[in-house]
């Protein structure tokens, strides 16, 4: 974690976004069209609501679906939170610095803007993922 960070969203493995969306949606929430990202191989939705953490539905297109794993062991749950940083390299050496463990190098997002994402991990602290500004 680094102290210039900016929450962005909490990502939540999903078997299927709209079967989880209509909860959040008939509590308020505003859901994005649903989009596959070919990078990730999912689907990606983002539900928001004001005064509320953005939150980012994720769900499996087939059986390479990175985020298959997850819903084997744990069924659907949060499984990372966003942060956004200006200068993504950066956060990346200044993470590294902190024992976090790059996962992939940064791609454009389509679901995000086509910003620039990346995944990091440490033992201690989990998964987390940077989008740059
Ligand atoms: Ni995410």
């Amino acid at each position: 974690m680094l102290s210039y960070f900016k929450f962005h969203h909490i990502g939540i493995a999903v078997f299927d976004i709209d079967s989880t969306a209509k909860y959040y949606i008939s509590a308020g929430y505003s859901k994005t069209n649903t989009v596959y990202d070919p990078v990730q191989n999912v689907y990606i939705s983002f539900l928001t609501k004001d005064g509320m953490p953005k939150i980012e539905l994720l769900a499996p297109k087939d059986e390479t679906s990175p985020v298959n794993k997850i819903l084997k062991k744990n069924g659907v749950m949060p499984y990372h939170f966003c942060y956004e940083v200006d200068e993504i390299n950066q956060a990346i050496a200044d993470l590294k610095k902190l024992h976090f463990v790059l996962i992939n190098m940064p791609v454009r997002a389509l679901a995000i803007e086509n910003k620039k994402i990346c995944f990091l991990f440490n033992k201690d602290v989990g998964l987390i993922e940077l989008l740059e500004e």
